[in-house]
Formats: C-alpha cells, sequence, structure tokens
C-alpha cells in the first residue's frame, strides 16, 4: 500500500518534456496578457520603475536593508565608481522574530529601524556624511508591491510566512520612514527595489550580459529587462534607455499544465494565503519540505508506514523544514545515516529500516525534480518572451542571475534545474545561455539602485 501511495504520487508529479513546454508557453502568454493591463493575469508584471541598471559609475557610501528573505540584513557598501568598484562593504544580519511577522506593521517597521539605528551609530565616527547630506537607503522589500515611483509604492499583499494586515495597501516607504523617525535615523530612502529587481541590478554591475534575475529561496520570483514599448499597461513617458525592469511576481502563476496532487491542494487551502501563489508553493524552500510531511503523514495513517502508530511529530504543519529535506535526499552513505538521523532527530522516529530511509529519498527526489524542473520551464518562457531561446546574431549571451537559500543549498534541486534548463532549451542554445550564482547581490544591488536615484548626483561624492 505505502508503493502504491508513491506510486501515484510520482505519476501525478510528472514533468515531461512536453508539459514542461506547455507550462513555458503558458508563462510567455501569461506574461503578455499580464502586461497589457492591470489585473491582466495572475502575473502582476509589476513596474519597478527601474529603467537604468547599474553602468559602475556609481559612487559614493550607500546603506541598504533587505527584508523578506531568510535573514534581515543591514548593509552598507561604498562605491568607487568606474575605477574603483566596490570599495568596501559591511552588514549585519538577523531573523525577525516570527512574532513580528503576523503582528502590526509599526512593530515590524520599529524593529527594522531599530536595528539600522544601531547599525549606523557603530560606524557613526568612521563614515561621515558631507555636510548638509543625508544618508541615502535602497530598500529590498521582497514582497509585491505597485510602485508609484522609484522610491514609493503600496503593498499588495504579503506572502510566505508574513501576514500583518495593517501594513496591506499602505506605502512601505512611508511605514519606514515613519518608522526611522521614531528611532531617530535620519536616512532617506532612495529606491525601494524587489528582491529580484536587486539581484538583477547587483548582477548586471558585475556583467553586463545579465538580463533576468530569478530568485529560489523561501519564496520564489523572477525579473528581467523589458522594452518599455512592450508595455501596454505602461503610460508614463518612455524611458530613455527604452527599457523598463520588470518584477513579474511569478510565484503567483499558475497554468492547467502544471502538475498538482491532492497534497498540494490541502497545503494551500490550509495556506496563510489560500488560492495565491500556486507555482511558489510547488517550487519554493518554504513549501518543499512541508509537501514531503503531508505525503509522509499520509504514508504513516494509510499504510502505516512507519509502524502502527503515526508519529505525533508528523503532524505538525512545517516541522520537515527544507534545508532538512535538502540533506536527507544528498545522503550518500550506503545505510543512509543521515536520513535515519534526521527522522530520529525532527520526527522522533527512533528505528527505521533500510528501505524506509530508501522510500523517504525517493519522495524527496520527486518533489524537488517536480520543482526544479518546473522553474526551469518558467526561465523558458521568459527567455521565449525576450526573443532569447534561440542562437543571437552576433553572438550575444544572457546571464540569468540567480540566488536564494534553496538555490544556493539544495544542490539536487539547482543541478535538476540546470540539467532541465538544457533540456529544454537545446545544446546549441544552451550555449548562450548561463545561469549565475550572484551571492546576495540584491542588498548590494539596492545599494546601488540608491546610489544612481540619489539626489546628490550631480555633487562629487
Ligand atoms: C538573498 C537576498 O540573497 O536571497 C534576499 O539578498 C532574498 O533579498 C533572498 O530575499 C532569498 O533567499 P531566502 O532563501 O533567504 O528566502
Ligand atoms: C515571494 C514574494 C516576491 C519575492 C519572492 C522571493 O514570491 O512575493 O516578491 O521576490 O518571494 O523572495
Amino acid at each position: 500500500r505505502a508503493m502504491s501511495i508513491v506510486k501515484e504520487f510520482e505519476e501525478k508529479c510528472g514533468t515531461p518534456e512536453g508539459k514542461l513546454k506547455q507550462v513555458a508557453d503558458a508563462m510567455t502568454v501569461e506574461m503578455h496578457a499580464g502586461l497589457a493591463s492591470e489585473g491582466g493575469s495572475k502575473l502582476k508584471m509589476l513596474i519597478s520603475y527601474v529603467d537604468n541598471l547599474p553602468t559602475g559609475n556609481e559612487e559614493g557610501v550607500f546603506y541598504a536593508l533587505d527584508l523578506g528573505g531568510t535573514n534581515f540584513r543591514v548593509l552598507r557598501v561604498q562605491l568607487g565608481g568606474r575605477e574603483g568598484g566596490i570599495v568596501h562593504q559591511e552588514f549585519a544580519e538577523a531573523s525577525i522574530p516570527p512574532a513580528l511577522m503576523c503582528g502590526t506593521s509599526d512593530a515590524l517597521f520599529d524593529y527594522i529601524a531599530e536595528k539600522l539605528a544601531s547599525f549606523v551609530a557603530e560606524e557613526e565616527q568612521r563614515f561621515q556624511q558631507p555636510p548638509g547630506r543625508q544618508r541615502e537607503l535602497g530598500f529590498t522589500f521582497s514582497f509585491p508591491v505597485m510602485q508609484t515611483s522609484i522610491n514609493s509604492g503600496t503593498l499588495i499583499r504579503w506572502t510566505k510566512g508574513f501576514s500583518i494586515e495593517d501594513a496591506v495597501s499602505q506605502d512601505v516607504v512611508n511605514e519606514l520612514t515613519k518608522a526611522l523617525k521614531r528611532k531617530g535615523v535620519e536616512m532617506r530612502v532612495a529606491a525601494l527595489v524587489n528582491d529580484t529587481i536587486g539581484t538583477l541590478a547587483g548582477g548586471r554591475y558585475t556583467n553586463k550580459d545579465v538580463a533576468v534575475a530569478v530568485i529560489l529561496g523561501t519564496g520564489t520570483n523572477a525579473a528581467y529587462v523589458e522594452r518599455a514599448q512592450a508595455i501596454p499597461k505602461w503610460h508614463g513617458p518612455l524611458p530613455k534607455s527604452g527599457e523598463m525592469v520588470i518584477n513579474m511576481e511569478w510565484g503567483n502563476f499558475r497554468s492547467s499544465h502544471i502538475p498538482l496532487t491532492e497534497y498540494d491542494h490541502a497545503l494551500d487551502v490550509e495556506s496563510l494565503n489560500p488560492g495565491e501563489q500556486l507555482f511558489e508553493k510547488i517550487t519554493s524552500g518554504m513549501y518543499l519540505g512541508e509537501i514531503l510531511r503531508r505525503v509522509l503523514l499520509k504514508m504513516a495513517e494509510e499504510a502505516f508506514f512507519f509502524g502502527d502508530e503515526v508519529p505525533p511529530k508528523l503532524k505538525i504543519p512545517f516541522i520537515l523544514r527544507t534545508p532538512e529535506m535538502s540533506s536527507m535526499h544528498h545522503d550518500t552513505s550506503s545505510d543512509l545515516k543521515v536520513v535515519g538521523n534526521k527522522l530520529k532527530e525532527i520526527l522522533e522516529i527512533s528505528s527505521t529500516s533500510l528501505k524506509t530511509r530508501r522510500v523517504v529519498v525517493e519522495l524527496c527526489n520527486i518533489v524537488a525534480t517536480r520543482g526544479a524542473r518546473l522553474a526551469a520551464a518558467g526561465i523558458l518562457g521568459i527567455l521565449k518572451k525576450m526573443g532569447r531561446d534561440a542562437l543571437r546574431e552576433g553572438g550575444e549571451k544572457t546571464v540569468i542571475a540567480m540566488d536564494g537559500g534553496l538555490y544556493k543549498h539544495y544542490t539536487e534541486y539547482s543541478t535538476c534545474l540546470e540539467n532541465t534548463l538544457r533540456e529544454l532549451l537545446g545544446e546549441e542554445t544552451a550555449s548562450s545561455i548561463s545561469v549565475e550564482h550572484s551571492n546576495d547581490g540584491s542588498g548590494i544591488g539596492a545599494a546601488l539602485l540608491a546610489a544612481s536615484h540619489s539626489l546628490y548626483l550631480d555633487e562629487k561624492s
């Protein structure tokens, strides 16, 4: 009985190449629809107001706040202009206390402002601002925001584990600025960016071929450089560059071609945001371990997979986190020692047979493979929209800047994603497309965008 549950799950999660191509085509179609009008698609295709990516000329000391991943970060980056590059960078990191993720807007922003205040206080002596000049900050805020300018925008809704009702529809820069005032921090928010936009900007700074950014972390999302004229819903002036960076919010993508199972439906219904972020719920780090837990629970309940009793811990939502799933999946020991230990530590299952541990690894593989292959299909959809899914005249290269804990730490996942992308593109085209890890690039990207939107651009820094 247990094996028939596994078999059925595997079949339902299947992602043959033909299906992935349908998913990619659906992604392209939805991109067009989302660009045509607000509300035209589940894909929001948000306008970032970034119409110029970093050039390398950025200069001065800038700050960044990075909120929305596993860790919250405060950064200071010293940019040395054309010759200098990044002269110096420092950061402080903290996790957001879970209570603040579901509390009030003031409580969250006060916490952030306090961290920034102590970071600034420590370096006050070393980095004096010129008289009359305010410190400037790039704010990476990794949630869907309807921007009204480069440094303002309202929160559309929370995603991942956040749910702070009174912040929805508020201008997040305004919320931050008020908190900075309350905490006595003198700082101007020069740029508000999504983490995908920050990653794209940071990636472009070091490699001019970067045209797409993908985050695979707690959540998942992508951004890319679009022709301004191909954005019917943009009624503002045509940017000089002719380009506009789009935050797709692809976590909310859905398509009838995406393979879904009973476990995904149940996870969705019981989540903080039912009916939303379906693509995110089957591809990203917050959810993969939870899908695995749900399958194991069913096997325990209906097929006595772990013996006569259902391990009580297995009933606790989100107890099995993706990093743990990753280490079980990665277990290379012949007796699957890591799997055994994890099952013991996390689920308090005292002893398991090798056969049982093998099945657990198999399940990890099914869940991760579906996620990684779908993410690759999503990337193909973007490349199609950009006309870069075939070799380009002049040998133009396309680089995808990638970041996020899932991509960084779950080797089986990232390897599968890269192999699938090659499979979908074919060897020849794949040779012109590369995926580059942009380590924590989104904070630096936000600082770079703060620099290019500084109030003091005309002054010598
Ligand atoms: C980081 C970025 O590197 O990746 C964050 O700086 C981003 O802004 C994060 O949110 C996503 O990864 P995770 O795994 O922390 O959600
Ligand atoms: C979620 C957020 C999105 C973010 C992504 C990756 O999908 O809605 O804005 O980019 O997570 O952090």
